[in-house]
């Protein structure tokens, strides 16, 4: 059976999105039908008695009411919705509306964008017709299960009486449980404790700023930001931080064992080490950028870290526009927000590795990428020459001001010296290059854009409650 605290959260999780999105679930609610849900569910009850079986019916049926109890799962189902009047043979068969059996991946792939389903919620859904097999096999039924009460709370929000499926903005962020001052009662000085770390470490090296804030990016792309990028690898398992999207350009993780190792002495084993890396990213901002924000905490830390789920998360630097744009709406993100965390390649250095291919033999034309400043790409090849061995060669990203948080980045750009082809081609695109030439134009404005954006990622896929565990060290898990 599900658990009561899972009950709760999941009861808690529709209460602040409730909240929050006050235009968009004002006309559902948990218990709109209180006084008449035991019969709807005595009825569905006896159904099932005759035949189990009807259950899969009624789940595919989208019959939300209906509670699915051959699972041992029960979750709030927000009601209120009312009954179309119209309905077109010709419009189920269209596969705008329906994913048929027969799509390929990218008509899926497809369908998922324009209904705004997670991807992970998809393969949820397409476990329904698990529900006929005698054995189910999935590692983690329980975990399954609440993804899928998760993904089927999300379809039933769905949007039909416009005629079109519009899928309402579903608020992921705000119903994570995450909050501001978490630990004001458990561990009173934790933020200010990671950020004297921070602090520390920026003293002997202002570099580290970038690491960290890329080190909380590719934390929460990858699995959602549960530390899984601090793990080492075991002699079984290869983690995040050594695929080659990560190693060695990936740096920052003592300022973080540091942080926690303070952490620990003062309130052992409070601290989670995702929120560690959430504050540290904070604070490399503001203390580089001169700008603070608050950020959510009660993260809790995962206990898996894989290096192949790295490719199919982390938006590589060859990409261009539309994968990026895609790339990063997977994970919940705008266009223009892709645009805006771009700037955080406004510090730090980059190994050569990442762009040498744009500086000689570019596309097979034995000469340098086209849509960078010559000069640029001349100073380029005298710091990353292209018969160099050394893998550590490295280049700071932005030339003008390589420690500074500011919108040089974007300057750099429109002067053609955006290092990654993802920079350069930003302005290939209309809706991409207004928006660096406003970042360009309004460091303040691109400032708060770009803090908000990191709340925002801060939350993606977080371990809350009594998900995962609080590590005792960052890079291992609890024993
Ligand atoms: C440049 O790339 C093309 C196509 O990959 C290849 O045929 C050519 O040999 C390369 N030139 C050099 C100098 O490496």
């Amino acid at each position: 059976m599900m658990s009561s605290s899972k009950l709760a959260q999941l009861c808690l999780t529709f209460c602040v999105a409730f909240l929050f999105c006050p235009s968009v679930h004002s006309h559902l609610q948990v218990g709109f039908y209180r006084n008449a849900r035991r019969r709807t569910d005595s009825t569905v009850r006896d159904a099932l008695r005759q035949d189990r079986g009807v259950a899969s019916g009624l789940v595919r049926l989208r019959f939300h009411d209906c509670f699915v109890r051959t699972g041992g799962i029960d979750y709030d189902v927000p009601a209120g919705r009312r009954d179309g009047t119209v309905s077109l043979a010709s419009q189920r068969l269209f596969p705008t509306y329906l994913p048929l059996p027969l799509m390929s991946i990218n008509s899926l792939k497809d369908f998922q964008t324009r209904v705004s389903l997670k991807k992970k919620w998809l393969r949820t859904l397409s476990d329904a017709a698990t529900e006929n097999q005698v054995n189910v096999n999935v590692r983690n039924p329980m975990l399954l299960k609440s993804k899928f009460a998760d993904a089927i709370l999300k379809m039933s929000q769905l949007d039909l009486l416009t005629g079109e499926i519009r899928a309402i903005l579903f608020c992921r962020s705000v119903q994570s449980h995450l909050q501001v001052g978490f630990y004001r009662n458990s561990c009173g000085r934790a933020e200010s404790i990671v950020r004297g770390a921070v602090r520390d470490a920026l003293r002997q090296d202002r570099g580290v700023a970038a690491g960290l804030v890329r080190l909380h990016f590719h934390d929460c792309f990858v699995r959602g930001c549960e530390g899984s990028v601090l793990l080492d690898s075991t002699s079984s398992n290869k983690a995040e931080k050594d695929s080659p999207a990560n190693y060695p350009s990936l740096r920052g993780f003592e300022v973080i064992d540091d942080a926690k190792a303070r952490l620990e002495s003062e309130c052992k084993g409070v601290v989670s080490c995702a929120d560690i890396l959430a504050f540290a990213a904070r604070d490399s901002f503001d203390l580089t950028g001169g700008f603070d924000y608050d950020v959510q905490a009660g993260r809790r830390d995962g206990v898996v870290s894989l290096a192949s789920e790295t490719y199919s998360n982390l938006p590589p630097p060859t990409f261009n526009v539309d994968q990026l744009t895609r790339r990063f709406s997977e994970k919940g993100f705008t266009q223009e927000e892709m645009v805006t965390l771009s700037g955080a390649h406004t510090i730090g250095n980059s190994n050569c590795r990442s762009f040498t291919y744009r500086l000689y033999n570019f596309s097979g034309t034995n000469s340098q990428d086209p849509s960078l400043d010559f000069k640029y790409a001349a100073s380029l090849r005298k710091s990353c020459p292209q018969d160099s061995t050394d893998p550590n060669l490295e280049v700071p990203m932005d030339t003008r001001t390589p420690t500074i948080i500011d919108v040089n980045y974007y300057k750099d750009i429109l002067a053609n010296r955006g290092l990654f082809s993802s920079d350069q081609i930003l302005l290939t695109n209309p809706a991409t290059a207004s928006e660096v030439k406003s970042n360009a134009r309004s460091p303040s404005g691109w400032k708060k854009k770009f803090a908000a954006a990191m709340v925002k990622m801060g939350q993606i896929e977080v371990l809350t409650g009594n998900k995962g565990e609080i590590r005792a060290n960052c890079r291992v898990i609890n024993s």
